[in-house]
Parts: C-alpha cells; structure tokens; sequence
C-alpha cells in the first residue's frame, strides 16, 4: 500500500448485527473509497462496553462484524480491517485527550443525553434505570482518540456521528496549539444518500441496532421474510399520495431507503410512483432489499465457517494499524512532556 495515499478511518460498534442504516449510511461507502485512500476499519469492542453487555456476545459479535465487513465489500487485501482492543495506544491516547476535555463538552454531547434519556426512562429493567456509568460520558473521547491515533484525514460516517467529528477536530486543534503542529484536522465524509435511515417505527428517531422494538431496524442478516415484514409494517400517515416531504417522515424515510440501495434519486422514485399507492412502494422496497442483502448474507454464511481466515485477517490488520499507531503514539507522548522509556 502506497504511503502517499490520504487516509481514511472509521468504525462500527460490534454490539449486535449490523443495520442498513449503518449499511446505507456507512458501510457501502467505505467500499467505495478503498482504491482512493488507505483505510483503516475499526470494530470498536472498547465502545460497545459502555452499555450493557456479555462477555461471549461481545466476542462472537466482533467476528460477526468483521464477516458482516467482508461480506459487505470491504476488501481485507486492500484495506486494514482491525480490531480496537488488539492495538495499543487507543486507551492512551483517550487518556491524555481525556485530560484536556472540559467535563462540559461532554455532558453536552446529544448522543451521550439521548442514551442517558433512555436508559432512566425507556429500560425495560427497573433496576437498569439511573445506572448510567462514565464510559459513555467519555466515550467521544476515546473516539476522537480512534481517529487521531492514526492521523486520518477523512471519517466517513452517518449523520448522528457530526458533533463527535466536531469534539475530536477541536481536541486535534487544541493538542496542537498547546503541544505544537501533531494531528492533522479530520474531515468529515458523509455521503449524501443514507447518511440518516431512521426507525421504520418511529421516524424521528435513527434506526439503530439496539432499539428495543425489533420491528424498527432492519439488519443485514435478517431472513427475507423477517425484511418483508419489517417494511411492510413501517409507520407511515394516513394519506396516498407518494411525496418526499417533511410532512410525512415515515414515507420519506422509506423513499430514502429506496434511493440509497438502488443509487437512483428520490425524484426518480416518486415519479415512478405516481398514481400507486404505499403498499405497492413498500411491497417493490421489499424486493429491492431482499435482493441487495442476498449476495450479503450468502457471502456472510461462507466466512463464518471460515474462522481462520477471519482471524488472519485481523491478525494482519491490527499488524499494519499497530505499526502505525505506535509512530504516533511515540510521537505524542514525546510532545506532550512524557519522559522517553530507555530501550
Ligand atoms: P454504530 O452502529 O453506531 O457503530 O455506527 C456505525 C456507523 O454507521 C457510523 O458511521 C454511523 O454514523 C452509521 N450509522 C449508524 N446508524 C445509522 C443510520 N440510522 N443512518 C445512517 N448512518 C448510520
Ligand atoms: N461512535 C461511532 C458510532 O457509534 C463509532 C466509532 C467509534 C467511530 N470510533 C470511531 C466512527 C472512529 C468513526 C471513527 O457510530
């Protein structure tokens, strides 16, 4: 891989399948940058313990979501596709950020007040309630932390990830200013279509992995029929007429799935639509899905019973981002007033 290369980095939870909102407004563009640039792709399992978890359902999920990477067109010979907890430096570097972040910041975080709102009013357990721990205050941290331990230019990611692009820009911004010129500011990359896929049940909110109610998420790996269902049941209004508009989230949502998996404008979709009513465009949105998934989850099947090669392939990307992350993180110790180890 060619050093002159931008880089790019980003990353997904590993706690539970992945969505096609994480599809749509991720995945399938990643796939689209790997020529471009040299990629690092993260499965952040240092993330997904700041909400409630099992061990075995974090480990097995890890594997799941670098075959669900694979599987989605994410080519390990051409990027590095690793795992957070296998590279030292991330926590670190976390550390030190940590140490130069108001509390304030964080506490105003959206992210961080909605997974709080939920876990003291929407847990189905009393006793979950209130329980909220520091991990999730500081975990924009550790993000930012994921970004410029590699000095990525670029962060492709959905829209809900914008204010934490923002935090790790200013935190880059102000090691630099205090320490001297060390990160570079990363931009964000946010593709236009799919950058926001919002629950099928509830339109206002993001569609997301760990929602509750399961008939609000799609995942990559759902059967067909489970898919059909799930669409077919989406909340929409009470009106017929097929439009893109703000008036009705629910169907606008579902023309934006349409325009993100088969790459026409949302335009062409209501046009073609015209005169038919929502059952017809959740029915073809269906078919759509089902279709686009299938070579997925096919692909998907063949390399959960390859384990090894799985694990080759994060053996060789955590070597590659290691390397990397080491230089910089020998570099930012240095800077930051760290006293050299003696070799
Ligand atoms: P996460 O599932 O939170 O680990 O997210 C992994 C990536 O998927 C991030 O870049 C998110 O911004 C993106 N993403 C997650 N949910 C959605 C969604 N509903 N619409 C668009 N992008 C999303
Ligand atoms: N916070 C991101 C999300 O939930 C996941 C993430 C962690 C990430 N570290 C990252 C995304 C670094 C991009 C870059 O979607």
């Amino acid at each position: 891989m060619s050093d002159q290369k931008p880089v790019i980095l980003t990353c997904a939870q590993p706690t539970g399948g992945l969505t096609i909102g994480n599809y749509l407004g991720a995945i399938k563009n990643w796939a689209t940058m790997i020529d471009a640039y040299e990629c690092y792709f993260g499965i952040v399992d240092l993330h997904a313990i700041t909400i409630d978890y099992t061990p075995a359902e974090l480990r097995k999920n890890s594997l799941s979501c670098v075959a669900q990477y694979i599987a989605c067109g994410l080519d390990p010979k051409k990027s590095n596709i690793f795992i957070q907890s296998h590279v030292t430096g991330h926590t670190e570097l976390a550390w030190i950020l940590a140490c130069m972040t108001p509390l304030g910041e964080l506490q105003r975080m959206t992210q961080f007040k909605d997974k709080t709102k939920q876990l003291n009013h929407e847990s189905e357990d009393p006793t979950k309630r209130g329980s909220i721990n520091s991990g999730l205050l500081i975990y924009p941290v550790l993000m930012a932390a994921d970004i410029l331990l590699y000095n990525a230019d670029a962060v492709p990611v959905g829209a809900d990830q914008k204010q934490h692009l923002e935090l790790c820009r200013n935190l880059a911004q102000r090691f630099n200013q205090r320490f001297s010129e060390t990160f570079t500011i990363p931009e964000p990359y946010l593709s236009e279509q799919g950058k926001r896929i919002m629950s099928l049940q509830d339109p206002s909110k993001k569609m997301s992995k760990s929602d509750q109610n399961q008939n609000a998420t799609v995942f990559l790996l759902d059967d067909p029929k489970i898919i059909r269902k799930k669409i077919m049941g989406a909340v929409t209004d009470s009106s017929r007429t097929i439009e893109h508009s703000d008036d009705k989230p629910g169907l606008t949502n579902l023309i934006n799935i349409y325009a993100a998996f088969s790459g026409e404008s949302s335009e062409t979709i209501v046009g073609r639509f015209q005169g038919k009513g929502y059952g017809d465009l959740k029915s073809e949105l269906s078919d759509l899905i089902i279709s686009k998934l299938e070579p997925v989850q096919k692909r998907y099947n063949e390399l959960m019973v390859e384990p090894k090669y799985l694990e080759s392939v994060l053996k060789e990307g955590a070597e590659v981002a290691q390397k990397r992350a080491f230089k910089m993180l020998r570099k930012i110790y240095k800077k930051s007033g760290f006293q050299a180890r003696i070799q």
